[in-house]
């Protein structure tokens, strides 16, 4: 490897020496990496592999199918995590309630919420799938941490950051200074620097929405989605419409090329009233990397980040990508709810 290839962790330790930190918050994300490179082998041998693929037949906090991939996922961020002692109590899309660290283990002063797999739905489809994850300090004292410290706005985050498990496995993770993207390098196993210092196009081309829910939307929203798919938006031509279903890839293309996703309040559905993404685990981690690189993440009402969470498995509308859009889309959701 040349000296011009920047490492993950020549990174972290040239953002320590330049912007301060503690090697506390350094070696958690150093874990967060080893975690991610286990689930990555899993994922590109899933199909291979026997027993890691498919349902567990269970359901979990969020009246989902767990898949055997989310489990083993979610299992080993918490293993990963729960010894090196920088640690006071975690939160995952997939527990029920804070996961405290065993007794035996030295707690710390920070706090981990995640997604241990987002897009699960395709997993056995072979299409990309992803870890998001959100780092706070606790605001608590005492030995374990409580649940008010992971009930913290995302204005609040220390650093936040997201894998993608695709045909190559990319890293982009920000610390409040910047966003900077990597991609794992197979042959010797470590992430090196692809995209540095990311910014969002100001203004898209891309809209990312499941127009499945099309007849669920409210009437702001529906002529949102209509005035992009038209010649009288601000391009002047329709934008092109691409969903993933898997929100990582789909946010991780719009970071890249510029673009809005959408998925916005639900007005027929009782269990998605407020739309189907999880505020602590996906858009709460999304929004501060968005903000970070010049975008910006809204409900359609207020900025994703200032949301004061009141339940770990808080629901929100996420809107989320380029600056220009998303205010956009505000002015039309904004008509419905003057
Ligand atoms: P998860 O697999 O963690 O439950 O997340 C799935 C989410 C997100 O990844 C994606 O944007 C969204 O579900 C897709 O939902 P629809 O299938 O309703 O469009
Ligand atoms: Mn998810
Ligand atoms: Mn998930």
């Amino acid at each position: 490897m040349n000296d011009k290839v920047i490492s993950l962790d020549r990174h972290i330790i040239d953002e320590q020496r330049r912007y301060g930190g503690r090697g506390d918050f350094s070696a958690i994300l150093s874990q967060i990496i080893f975690a991610a490179k286990i689930v990555a082998a899993q994922v590109a041998h899933a199909g291979l592999v026997e027993d890691i693929l498919g349902r567990t037949g269970n359901t979990n906090v969020q009246g989902e199918e767990v898949q055997k991939l989310d489990v083993y996922a979610n299992n080993m961020f918490i293993s990963a995590l729960n010894y090196i002692g920088k640690v006071c109590v975690m939160a995952s899309e997939e527990d029920p309630d804070l996961i405290l660290l065993p007794k035996e283990h030295p707690k710390g002063e920070y706090v981990v919420m995640f997604d241990p797999l987002d897009g699960s739905s395709n997993v056995d489809v072979n299409v990309s799938i992803g870890t998001i994850f959100g780092i706070y300090k606790r605001v608590s004292d005492g030995e374990d941490g409580i649940l008010e410290d992971c009930l913290q706005p995302g204005n609040q985050l220390f650093g936040a950051g997201y894998i993608i498990y695709s045909s190559s496995v990319n890293l982009v993770y920000s610390t409040g200074n910047g966003v900077n993207g990597f991609s794992l390098d197979p042959s010797v196993g470590e992430f090196v620097l692809s995209n540095p210092n990311i910014k969002i196009p100001p203004r898209g081309k891309i809209y990312s929405a499941n127009e499945g829910n099309y007849a669920y939307w409210k009437a702001g929203t529906r002529e949102y989605i209509d005035y992009l798919k038209s010649e009288g938006n601000k391009i002047g031509k329709p934008y092109s419409s691409r969903y993933i279903g898997s929100l990582v890839a789909d946010f991780h293309r719009n970071l890249l090329k510029g673009g809005i996703f959408l998925y916005p309040e639900d007005i027929k559905d009782p269990k998605k009233p407020t739309g189907k993404l999880r505020l602590l685990y996906e858009a709460n981690p999304l929004a501060y990397i968005a903000e970070q690189a010049g975008g910006y993440a809204s409900t359609g009402y207020e900025r994703i980040l200032d949301i004061k969470p009141d339940k770990l498995h808080q629901r929100v509308p996420l809107i989320i990508g380029s600056k220009e859009d998303v205010l956009e889309y505000e002015e039309f959701a904004r008509k419905n709810n003057p």
